[in-house]
């Protein structure tokens, strides 16, 4: 069989989801992607981080078990581990980390500590495998929003370009929606309740629009929508929620394609990337694609699951990170930012 023996293992616990993978040898396909969500946060509002550990704990072994079977693999086909090391809540990030190490020195294979923003951006080569660098890559999540750089020279990295100064691009839907009365998580909810609702009908401000400002800052668009809720009585906030989903959605959409299309044409990129919860946005996709084939840019968004937090986006960044030999790694950290 042709990945006989040199097939990557991944795995991916840096927030709330447990996440194990099986990839070809090269990174650029997964033969296997599980991603269980933890759902014991969802009566406290919010992700508690020794909750994400101990769940983690509790998963992981039957989500690694999965992965090898979903791939139609096992141990023995194994030639590296590959796994999250950073940034994310420490708790969570250790119990993947010493899974993987204990896998790795079982069997004396290499092991590959994985940056997670480097994972969501190689995302983009699972979806598209001809995809080369240079491009500039943008990830909009629920905890980050901030544009790459990925340079051609092999191993390069990242440089990051710019970042949002206050809230993620999801966390300002979210908290949106929140505010709307809509429910979590609030991208898809406010893209729901946006159906039939004008873009343009309320005006919302679309931050650091300076020429070669490329960060980000979405805490003023909250406090409009306050002052707008606050404006209208409660019937009326009924009767408006459509335009009002609409336009702040739009807002939110016109902000992160505004910087990337800026970011492209700065650094010249050929390409774009864009990963992320945040890139499962139906309107951010048809805006993104309507500019950049204007523009003659090749765009890649990786479908949601490749999006969201998983295991395949690891071991696809493994494929150009360096890795630590067996048994080298038994005393290597997990650090939280
Ligand atoms: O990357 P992700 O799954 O996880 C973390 O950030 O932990 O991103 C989650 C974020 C949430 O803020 C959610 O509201 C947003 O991505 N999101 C969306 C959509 N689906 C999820 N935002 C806009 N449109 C969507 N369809
Ligand atoms: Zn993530």
């Amino acid at each position: 069989m042709r990945y006989k023996n040199r097939m990557i293992l991944a795995i991916e616990t840096s927030c709330d989801d447990t996440c194990a993978a099986v990839l070809d040898e090269e990174g650029r396909r997964a033969l296997s992607n599980v991603i269980h969500t933890q759902t014991e946060h969802e009566r406290y509002g919010g992700v508690v981080p020794e909750v994400a550990s101990r769940a983690h704990l509790e998963r992981l072994d039957g989500v690694v078990e999965k992965a090898l079977a979903d791939a139609g693999t096992d141990l023995d086909e194994v030639s590296r581990v590959a796994v999250t090391v950073r940034p994310g809540l420490i708790g969570a990030l250790l119990v993947g980390l010493s899974a993987a190490k204990g896998l790795a020195f079982a069997r004396k294979l290499p092991l590959v500590p994985v940056n997670h923003l480097e994972g969501h951006v190689a995302a983009a080569y699972l979806t598209d495998p001809t995809l080369e660098p240079p491009f500039v890559a943008l990830i909009a999540s629920g905890g980050h929003t901030a544009l790459y750089s990925v340079r051609a020279e092999a191993g390069s990295g990242m440089d990051l370009l710019g970042q949002t100064l206050d809230d993620a691009a999801g966390e300002a839907l979210d908290k949106g929606a929140r505010m709307l009365g809509l429910g979590f998580p609030g991208g898809p909810a406010i893209s729901k309740a946006a159906w039939g609702g004008e873009r343009t009908r309320y005006d919302f401000p679309v931050a650091l629009k300076e020429k070669n400002n490329l960060d980000f800052s979405f805490s003023g668009l909250k406090t409009s929508l306050l002052y707008k809720l606050k404006a209208l009585d409660g019937e009326r906030v009924r009767e408006e929620l459509p335009h009002l989903a609409a336009s702040y959605e739009a807002a939110v959409v016109e902000a992160l394609s505004r910087k990337l299309l800026r970011a492209a044409e700065l650094h010249e990129a050929p390409a774009l990337v864009v990963v992320g919860g945040v890139a499962a946005n139906v309107s951010l996709r048809r805006v993104l694609a309507e500019k950049c084939e204007r523009r003659g840019i090749r765009l890649v968004v990786p479908p949601p699951e490749l999006c969201m937090d998983n295991a395949a986006m690891i071991g696809a960044a493994a494929a150009s990170t360096p890795a630590i030999p067996y048994p080298d790694y038994l005393s290597f950290n997990a650090r939280s930012v």
